[in-house]
């Protein structure tokens, strides 16, 4: 399916300069937000995940259906105060700033395989952060899928020796 012909061009959002490219077409349409899980699914089907990861909040879009798919338990990455009971924390560098993510204390066993999930790669920064924390809970990340990755921005650097599947690329 050719997702590109779907996804909105949002000009001067979240800020003047910025285009944005924009998903929500994508996810109202029955069809083409089936195909776009099918197709982030489709490399994981025959692999042991044991928890697909998804990233507060457009990862959730992403990241839920694809664990159904995959038979993979979801765990959600949320920013800091969100999650009940013992939570372990990262906090990570902004462009202004940091911020903090959160997952609940055991929601990643020891040598779990990961899949980490979010809606676009822009600097890696909240991927990157992310991986870091699964690590913590001794988890395995073996690849971040996402919709959308914009390039030249460093972010398959950032992630790096992880590696990254998107179904489309762009110029930042
Ligand atoms: C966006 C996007 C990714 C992140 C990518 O999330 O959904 O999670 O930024 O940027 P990076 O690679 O430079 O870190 P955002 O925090 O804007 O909010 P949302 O998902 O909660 O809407
Ligand atoms: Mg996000």
């Amino acid at each position: 399916m050719d997702f590109d012909k779907i996804v909105g061009r949002v000009q001067d959002f979240p800020k003047k300069g910025i285009l944005f490219y924009d998903l929500m077409p994508v996810f109202q349409d029955p069809v083409s937000f089936r195909a776009l899980i099918a197709e982030m699914a489709k490399p994981y089907l025959s692999d042991s995940i044991k928890k697909v990861v998804g990233i507060e909040a457009r990862g959730f879009i992403l990241g839920a259906p694809i664990a159904d798919r995959i038979g993979a338990g979801f765990v959600p990455v949320r920013k800091k105060g969100k999650l009940p009971g013992e939570v372990s924390s990262l906090s990570y560098q902004l462009e202004y700033g940091t911020d903090t993510i959160e997952v609940q204390a055991g929601a990643i066993k020891p040598g779990d395989k990961v899949l980490l999930v979010d809606d676009l790669l822009a600097t890696g920064g909240t991927a990157r952060a992310a991986i870091d924390l699964i690590k913590k809970q001794g988890g395995e990340v073996l690849c971040v899928s996402v919709a959308i990755e914009l390039t030249g921005i460093g972010g398959r650097e950032r992630v790096a020796p992880v590696p990254i599947k998107s179904i489309l690329v762009y110029p930042a």
